[in-house]
């Protein structure tokens, strides 16, 4: 008897635990007002798929929507642009970007940031985006969404992280590229799990 108490006993902490740690990975949402928040994104395909998602998830979150668009803008054939961008994202690379018409960071204080997964990594504008911007951006909470076309969001969460290392940093997420149009809820989803309006 005693022997089957501790036995649930255990698996009931475990249990336990591992709800706690599925809690960390989701925390409890932050409080923004309202005006306050900011989505960001780059895409590049015809289909949009980061489009969709950075658009789904600004309506959801009341926030801002800005574009990331490169200088000169990337072979619109996926073939040269897969061989244009992998030794950018290889090499950690900063393709120059268009400067955002109208965006002041100062006035967010959590940032939204959405990127296609390319060759496992962020697209290189996003990353050019958060270099030129990281001391604007230090202070405030941020979070990461990708799309991708099956590989997951590879090393996309924990570059973006690395680069602010002092910032509060929401739970990444990655959607399926080609599946994001049928994702509407599980946007909505990670925008409430992450911020409550005020
Ligand atoms: C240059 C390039 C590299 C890519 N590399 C990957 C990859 O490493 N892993 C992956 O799952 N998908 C990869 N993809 C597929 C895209 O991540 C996916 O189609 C994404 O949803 C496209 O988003 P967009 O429509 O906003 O451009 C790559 C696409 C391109 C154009």
């Amino acid at each position: 008897m005693m022997k089957r108490m501790i036995a649930g006993g255990l698996l009931a902490a475990g249990i336990f635990m591992g709800c706690l740690e599925v809690g960390a990975a989701s925390a409890e949402p932050v409080q923004a007002e309202k005006g306050k928040v900011a989505v960001i994104f780059f895409s590049w395909s015809a289909d949009g798929n980061t489009r969709f998602a950075a658009e789904r998830i600004a309506a959801k979150a009341g926030a801002k929507l800005y574009e990331i668009k490169a200088e000169k803008p990337y072979n619109t054939n996926y073939r040269a642009c897969c061989d244009e961008a992998k030794p950018e994202c290889h090499g950690k690379l900063l393709r120059p970007i268009r400067k955002i018409d109208g965006l002041d960071l100062a006035k967010f204080d959590v940032v939204f940031v959405g990127t296609p997964n390319w060759w496992g990594t962020m697209a290189p504008p996003v990353r050019t985006f958060l270099m030129q911007n990281a001391s604007a951006l230090k202070g405030k909470t941020l979070c990461v969404f990708q799309t991708n076309g099956g590989g997951g969001m590879q090393r996309v969460a924990k570059e973006f992280a690395e680069i602010f290392p002092d910032s509060k940093i929401l739970p990444a997420q990655a959607f399926t590229g080609k599946l994001v149009r049928k994702s509407v809820k599980a946007l909505d989803k990670f925008v409430t799990d992450r911020v409550t309006l005020k």
